[in-house]
């Protein structure tokens, strides 16, 4: 609503042909793409035609006939919205009848509209008083006393938004923005003429529709018939700053919008491009989190962690943190002491946390959230392609014309990117499903997977390896593109060992449980068309062998030649905001930002002399080697960044005991989190909302956060961290984050060209970004991969070692739903709850039906390190055998029954499979205290 700054053109670009036309609008010539509509090309020459239907987010619907011209030699008045131009065409948008025409069409749809606008929560917001002003409607002929809506309904039942029909004039642009932008199509109009109204699925209230709570027919409503409820709370805004959003990976831009002190609303910027426009609930609406009473805001401290804590002055934290690693780091050496960096900070942040380390700390024990989530991604196309990140830009999406979507679920983790691929989908691309679940993907309104291969979960490897069976025994490889990138030796090595018969369809099928036709069908569609592209999340990772299974995916797509152009490629969907951002910034303990490694000389030396320190040249401990050298008596201090390892990690008995064997934990978080209940020192965090910085997403897309109110605590966590430097005795003088992207892009060559005045300018850049690329890069390996010549890499099938047992007889493997995220502690403290709140087990219903297990029942479930209970769901969403749950509540813990069991290269933790035993249970608290200290631990995925 306030970003009025928007010049709307009224229907979408016409799609890009090459050819343009030329006509004359009120005299005045235009030229514009052929297939261009009149009202835009009158729009582009600054003629701005009346209209209440049409709005350049959606396709021309003609419905509210306000938007007539008179175009030379065609009779009548066609609407500009749903006319195209024609070479030589002359259009007059302004003329005495014209405006007969459109008054009369006012003067029709303010008899039926309350003429109440002061009172209106859209007054000053309104496209309709905005026509009526413009048209100069003071009054209407036809009254008011006859039939109208001025008593519809109202819908309050959505936490976010209300629906007031009286305010409806049937435009049906929300109609339209559910089925062609969000692709859920929840409204419909239903009834003829006068008795059209818009209702919610079958004339159910929102919140009990299919309504995914997304916002974005409220986003298109001209008028104040779909309005926020904080908007009619807290009133119109006064300013908007552009920010992103500190939810997904997806990063989403958005216009913060304030009153005051007082967050109004955050409006999808429609400039924004990762999401043109488009948002989900988490990012729209879910910031109450924000302002939660639950907040911590003052620093904390306790000399062990069994004492109550005691609020302190920052000065005395900052001296206490400095005090406790110098005294660690003096007693037994700098290897003993460590830190982990935040998903969810910024980028200044990540990088200012891990130059505190090795600088600072005087050790590379460093580490981030990614180790559990994406880390073989990184090594994976690091050793394969030459680059740790996602190959395209979303907007690549619109030139798929095979989409394979693996191990991920993006209707639910990554909504705004799913819409997208829906809306490729209608058009007609093909959809290949690997998922043990039937995710949402596989069967939604107007769309519906070619193939799903519902495999076992584990046997990702080996379904890989079927696919790239068929296609080099099928003769489906694309050789010339292999010879001209690839290294000849691996790829010839690869293509011997796949065409072996033991890893066709037939011969994995028993493995996998998926049927050899079904692969086959798979990969002759993936390889056949012009572009295949390929998108995977954490149910590729985070397994025993999620490297060599992200290898497998390059294999494949380089063997096919589906890399390097737009359409093509391998994206990971990255989970937490900053997940790329934090790897990119020297996160890891054996690479510098930029994926440098610290034994390089070179690179050490560069940052050693902006540094004004030596560095070490040897990798530092990961997050799991952190916990066994604590339990093994050399690990004694760690600071923790805006990660609650506690909650999020694997095995967490084995977290926790580490945890309590360190000498001084340090926690950085905005709530009190499960890691802080083993933390001496608690210093409070800022949100999003309160700091200034970049975050970059899933498509190494650097986009700005700004800050929109003062940090309630005092400090940005940059900030934070410049105060325990200077207190260590490790000088850092920065004034503003923008320094620090300064000091990133002189030392990491993939940001050489990034500056906050570039991001300003451009909105937001794809890394790299340097003299090669000064506007950024969207498509990477264009003509050659970053490594030079691709390498293929042999990936054998290797089981892992979890697997069913009489004792535990199911697979329990885990995911995320929509309204929450991650561990929940900020979606748990907003109205998001009223969709979740609590994690379920999703059981077969034969599984069920033999464990005498009905829906909704409590259920313990138990695995060979711990124990849960939870109220199962039965449905036939899960195949028989697996069992599956989110890890978004603390009170399950689902994750106290994940293992130790990890991936072979990154020690990425093996969440999605886990042998367990799941039986019926009379009473919850009873089985949690039989089962107290296992409760303890938590799940993640
Ligand atoms: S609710 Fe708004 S967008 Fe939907 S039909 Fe009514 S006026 Fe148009
Ligand atoms: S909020 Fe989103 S999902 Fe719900 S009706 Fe509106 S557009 Fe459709
Ligand atoms: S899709 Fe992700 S980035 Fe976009 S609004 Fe939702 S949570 Fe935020
Ligand atoms: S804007 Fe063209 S008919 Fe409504």
């Amino acid at each position: 609503m306030f970003a009025k700054g928007y010049h709307d053109l009224g229907t979408p670009a016409a799609k890009v042909t090459g050819r343009v036309v030329t006509l004359e609008i009120d005299g005045t010539s235009v030229t514009v793409p052929d297939g261009t509509s009149v009202m835009r090309a009158a729009a582009v020459a600054s003629r701005d035609i009346p209209k209440l239907c049409a709005t350049d987010s959606l396709k021309a619907f003609g419905s509210c006939r306000l938007c007539l011209v008179e175009i030379d030699g065609r009779r009548g008045f066609p609407a500009s919205c749903t006319t195209l131009v024609a070479e030589g065409m002359k259009v007059r948008t302004e003329s005495p009848k014209l405006t007969e025409l459109r008054r009369n069409v006012m003067e029709l749809y303010v008899s039926d509209h309350p003429l109440d606008c002061v009172t209106c929560p859209a007054n000053g917001q309104c496209e309709l008083q905005d026509m009526a002003e413009r048209l100069d409607i003071t009054s209407t002929r036809y009254g008011l006393a006859g039939s109208n809506h001025h008593h519809g309904e109202l819908d309050k039942s959505n936490p976010y938004f209300q629906f007031d029909q009286s305010l409806c004039i049937v435009c049906s642009r929300c109609v339209r923005a559910c089925d062609e932008v969000q692709g859920t199509f929840a409204l419909t109009i239903q009834g003829r003429g006068f008795d059209s109204q818009v209702v919610a699925s079958a004339h159910e209230s929102f919140v009990d529709s299919e309504c995914v709570s997304c916002g974005q027919c409220v986003e298109t409503c001209p008028t104040g018939a779909l309005v926020e409820k904080s908007v009619i709370r807290i009133g119109a805004a006064e300013r908007a700053t552009k920010t992103t959003c500190a939810y997904c990976g997806v990063g989403c831009s958005f216009e913060v919008e304030m009153k005051g002190d007082q967050l109004v609303r955050m409006a999808p910027d429609r400039n924004g491009h990762a999401n043109h426009g488009h948002a989900c609930v988490k990012g729209r609406f879910a910031f109450g989190y924000a302002t939660h009473r639950d907040r911590v805001l003052k620093p904390m401290v306790r000399a062990t962690i069994s004492d109550p804590w005691r609020e302190v002055t920052w000065e005395e934290a900052i001296d206490r943190t400095a005090r406790e690693f110098k005294r660690l780091r003096d007693k037994y050496g700098a290897d003993a002491i460590g830190g982990i960096t935040s998903s969810r900070c910024t980028n200044e942040e990540t990088f200012l946390v891990q130059k505190l380390v090795r600088a600072a700390f005087g050790t590379n024990n460093v580490d981030t959230c990614a180790r559990v989530c994406h880390s073989p991604t990184g090594y994976g196309l690091k050793s394969t392609i030459g680059e740790s990140a996602g190959t395209q830009a979303f907007d690549s999406v619109e030139k798929a014309d095979a989409i394979i979507v693996v191990g991920a679920n993006p209707t639910e983790a990554h909504p705004v990117f799913a819409s997208r691929l829906k809306q490729r989908l209608r058009q007609g691309a093909r959809l290949i499903v690997i998922d043990p679940r039937t995710i949402g993907l596989v069967r939604s309104p107007h769309i519906a997977a070619d193939v799903h291969l519902q495999l076992r979960p584990g046997t990702n490897v080996a379904v890989i390896n079927a696919l790239a069976h068929v296609v080099v025994t099928e003769g489906l490889t694309r050789d010339d593109y292999v010879r001209d990138r690839c290294e000849a030796d691996s790829y010839a090595k690869w293509k011997k060992f796949i065409a072996e018969p033991r890893n066709s369809p037939e011969a994995t099928e028993s493995i996998t449980g998926v049927p050899a036709a079904l692969v086959r069908g798979a990969a002759r569609l993936y390889a056949s068309v012009p572009n295949g592209a390929i998108y995977y999340g954490l149910g590729v990772t985070e397994h025993s062998q999620g490297t060599t299974m992200v290898m497998g995916i390059a294999n494949l797509a380089m063997a096919t030649g589906n890399l390097g152009r737009e359409g093509v490629g391998v994206s990971p969907l990255r989970g937490q905001n900053n997940v790329q951002g934090s790897c990119d910034m020297g996160s890891f303990p054996h690479e510098f930002s930029g994926y440098r490694h610290v034994s390089d000389d070179a690179v050490r030396g560069a940052f050693e002399a902006k540094w004004g320190v030596g560095l070490k040249a040897e990798p530092g401990l990961r997050i799991p080697n952190m916990f066994d050298a604590a339990l093994d008596g050399t690990f004694k201090g760690l600071y923790v960044q805006g990660e609650d390892i506690a909650q999020s990690d694997p095995n967490t008995h084995h977290v926790t005991e580490a945890l309590s064997a360190m000498e001084c934990v340090v926690v950085q978080d905005l709530f009190l989190n499960e890691t802080a209940k083993y933390a001496h020192i608690f210093l409070p965090g800022s949100s999003f909302l309160e700091k200034d910085g970049t975050f970059t997403n899933a498509e190494r897309r650097i986009g700005r956060v700004r800050k929109v109110m003062e940090p309630r605590t005092g400090f940005q966590d940059w900030e934070v961290t410049v105060l325990i430097a200077n207190a260590l005795g490790y000088p850092m003088r920065y004034r503003h984050p923008s320094e620090i992207m300064d000091e990133i892009a002189s030392l990491t060559p993939t940001f050489a060209g990034v500056s906050y005045e570039k991001l300003d300018r451009l909105g937001s850049v794809q890394w790299p970004c340097n003299d090669n690329a000064p506007e950024g890069t969207p498509t990477m390996h264009v003509d050659t991969f970053v490594r030079g010549k691709g390498r293929f890499f042999v990936t054998e099938y290797v089981p892992t070692t979890e697997h069913t047992t009489a004792e535990y007889p199911l697979l329990l493997t885990t995911g995320r739903i929509l309204s929450q995220y991650n561990v929940g502690a900020q979606t748990r403290r907003t109205d998001n709850v009223i969709w979740a709140s609590e994690d379920l087990l999703e059981i077969h219903p034969h599984d069920a039906d033999v464990r005498g297990i009905k829906d909704g029942d409590w259920v313990g479930i138990t695995s060979r390190v711990g124990s849960t209970v939870l109220r199962a769901e039965v449905t036939d969403r899960i195949q028989m055998g697996v069992v599956y749950t989110t890890f978004h509540f603390p009170e399950s813990g689902a994750n106290v029954v994940t293992t130790e069991n990890s991936d072979w290269a990154t020690n990425c933790p093996e969440y999605k499979v886990t042998a367990v035993e799941a039986i019926r249970v009379a009473h919850p608290d009873e089985w949690r205290a039989r089962h107290e200290s296992s409760l303890r631990h938590t799940i993640t995925a």
